[in-house]
């Protein structure tokens, strides 16, 4: 299925790409750690016998997954006869940052901030006549699908660390070099290095990607370095964007 809200680096291009790479037993327990819009959690099946954990350490986005998850029909309710409009995004905006609201009605203006802003920012008013009522007729099936899926809402050191073993796959979508200041201040540029540091140690597998530049194919030469090219999210003239599928394990 497809994911319920769009995302700054979102992989709904390239998840078959991430499916196809991913290793023939399966291991009993898969962690995304950068989880995001989910493009790959949501192409990937749901199996009996393993367990699934999705984590991100943007907490607003984190309220949202678990107010879909357990209260999909009130999130609904309280998303119904919203219409597109500058005077609403910018008082949810406001609203967002301050007290008072309920889980339910912080999650509601979260997913209309993400899905009427430009790129999906939360920030700036898209000027478009998009609407949540796509997302929102998906929330009964999204929930469903997360029923199983342990929702964490970590730092990636804290989080690999406390699930890492030899049966365990973890799908690794960090920020882009040098595109860390698009999700505030939760990334920087030191943590390339850090996340380099505990990959290598790592127990388990991992599936990793990253944009195509030298600093990158440097920190990972150790590792199987796959290039992929797909059409740019942004640019309508054709121009390719190269992206880089690292893994440990072949
Ligand atoms: C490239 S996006 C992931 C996109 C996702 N794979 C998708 O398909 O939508 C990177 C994500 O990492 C999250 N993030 C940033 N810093 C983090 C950290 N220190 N620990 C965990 N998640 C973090 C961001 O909130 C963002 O959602």
């Amino acid at each position: 299925m497809n994911s319920f809200i769009p995302w700054i680096g979102g992989k709904k291009l390239l998840r078959n790409e991430i499916l196809k790479r991913f290793p023939d037993e399966v291991p009993s327990k898969y962690v995304e750690v950068f989880g995001g819009a989910g493009w790959v959690l949501f192409a990937k099946e749901s199996l009996s016998k393993q367990q699934e954990i999705f984590n991100d350490y943007n907490s607003e986005l984190i309220n949202l997954y678990r107010c879909v998850k357990y209260h999909s029909e009130e999130l609904k309710k309280e998303c119904d006869y919203l219409l597109n409009s500058r005077e609403i995004f910018n008082s949810y905006k406001e609203q967002i940052t301050t007290r008072g609201l309920t889980d339910i009605q912080r999650a509601a203006r979260y997913l209309y901030l993400i899905k009427i802003s430009f790129g999906a920012d939360g920030k700036t008013f898209g000027c478009t006549n998009r609407n949540i009522y796509y997302a929102v007729d998906m929330l009964r099936e999204v929930s469903e699908r997360l029923r199983k899926v342990t929702i964490e809402n970590q730092s990636y050191e804290r989080l690999i660390k406390h699930y890492d073993n030899e049966n365990v796959l973890f799908y690794i979508d960090p920020p882009y070099y040098q595109t860390e200041k698009y999700y505030g201040d939760l990334f920087n540029i030191e943590d390339h290095e850090r996340l380099n540091n505990i990959l290598i140690n790592l127990k388990g597998k991992f599936i990793l990607s990253y944009n195509d530049c030298d600093y990158i194919r440097e920190l990972y030469k150790g590792f199987y370095i796959e290039e992929i090219s797909r059409n740019h999210n942004l640019k309508s003239n054709g121009e390719k964007y190269k992206e880089l599928i690292i893994r440990n394990f072949k």
